[in-house]
């Protein structure tokens, strides 16, 4: 319990110094999800540090639908993922916390979804080195991931100082694992995440077929996956372009960057009459479409297209639109940055929430990695109880 007095256990939650044996107590928390077809989600995240509009209207705001309508939401920071690239010392940790204290301020709520970090369920690398024996080699090296980081090495050895590690190369073992282990119905991704999605798929289904109907299989859900093009009217906004609105970024700070985007490029006609932001925007040039993506996710619709008006009557208003989307951003923004500032939203409150989740999902995934060890013929773990 947090000192602060906020409530972070819910009467499910098993611990695991309980005395219970926790596979045959995860069993019955799998059943009674059955019984009541509650579905089970999951979904991941790497940490990144500060989390930015692409990842809010790409991730956030689908996990917030979800935990909504009340099925059973698994949501981790995959800390050991976020490894497989690493070349020196990096403080994940610490953007894991800030990572969290931001989702707990945008309304992810530890007591509604299981939300743990992936190295705190290590559970979780027992069962990747268990699929790793059904995975095919020639599957994994087809990988766009792997593939990719391996023609920037060929093209320059020297661009990049990580080697192709064995690690990477295992990517989506890890990530068939962390699917695999709670049991998950549905993986809400984003496109850039199918392939590993489907590689999951495909190991599940091979184990299965190898050693018996001991793995649920999942799906993939589209998070209507809405790709937001970052502030330099480039294709997608990402920590690594430095083309980012941030959650935290300040009124001064969301003005500057608004006032940033290019928009020196005259409007053209749009040529069409509709005003789906899917159809008119790609017309647009690159940035002044960024601005009217944020509108048509932030303002009323009213607002959006009366701007649109005056863009079709080729009207000078980019500093009035800049102005008005610099606000609707900052309006969003405030509230998060007092919630992630709440005096109860510190770094202890977040440990404490992680330490619940993590003992609320171990269990599940013990049994889980139980059932595969028996049905692979090493039998059940003899020392963990
Ligand atoms: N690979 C995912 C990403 O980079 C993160 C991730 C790891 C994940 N394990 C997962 C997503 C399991 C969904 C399910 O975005």
């Amino acid at each position: 319990m947090a000192e602060n007095g906020m409530r972070l256990e819910s009467g499910a939650a098993v611990s695991l110094s309980s005395g219970f044996i926790p596979f045959l107590s995860g069993a019955s928390e799998i059943r009674g999800s059955m019984a009541t077809q509650q579905k089970i989600i999951l979904s991941g995240i790497r940490p990144t540090g500060r989390l930015h509009y692409g990842n809010y209207f790409g991730a956030i705001r689908h996990f917030l639908r979800l935990q909504e309508q009340g099925e059973r939401c698994y949501y981790f920071i995959a800390d050991y993922h976020a490894l497989t690239t690493v070349t020196e010392r990096q403080d994940f940790f610490q953007q894991t916390v800030d990572m969290l204290r931001t989702y707990v301020a945008c309304g992810l709520d530890p007591v509604k979804s299981v939300i743990y970090r992936q190295s705190d369920l290590p559970v979780t690398a027992e069962l990747s080195l268990l699929l790793g024996m059904v995975t095919n080699i020639g599957h994994l090296e087809r990988g766009t991931t792997y593939k990719d980081k391996m023609s920037k090495l060929q093209e320059d050895p020297r661009a990049e100082g990580n080697p192709l590690s064995y690690g990477l190369l295992g990517y989506p073992v890890l990530m068939a694992a962390d699917i695999l282990i709670v049991r998950a119905d549905i993986v809400p991704v984003g496109d850039d995440q199918r392939q590993h999605l489907e590689m999951a798929i495909d190991i599940a289904q091979k184990f299965n077929h190898r050693f018996g109907d001991i793995l649920n299989i999942p799906h993939g859900v589209g998070r209507d996956a809405l790709r937001l093009p970052g502030l330099d009217g480039s294709v997608k906004m990402g920590k690594s372009e430095s083309n980012t609105l941030d959650l935290l970024d300040d009124p001064a700070a969301v003005l500057k960057k608004i006032k940033a985007v290019p928009t020196t490029t005259d409007p053209l006609p749009l040529e069409t009459e509709s005003n789906d932001p899917d159809v008119v925007l790609p017309k647009m040039p690159p940035g002044v479409g960024v601005l009217y993506r944020l509108l048509s996710l932030l303002a009323s619709e009213d607002v959006y297209v009366d701007f649109l008006g005056k863009y079709r009557r080729g009207e000078k208003f980019y500093g009035t639109l800049k102005k008005s989307v610099a606000e609707y951003v900052s309006a969003f923004n405030v509230p998060i940055i007092e919630k992630y500032n709440d005096s109860a939203n510190t770094e202890e409150f977040v440990k404490d929430f992680l330490r619940t989740n993590a003992q609320k999902v171990t269990p599940v995934a013990l049994e889980t990695v139980e059932r595969c060890r028996d049905a692979m013929g090493i039998g059940h773990s003899l020392y963990r109880a």
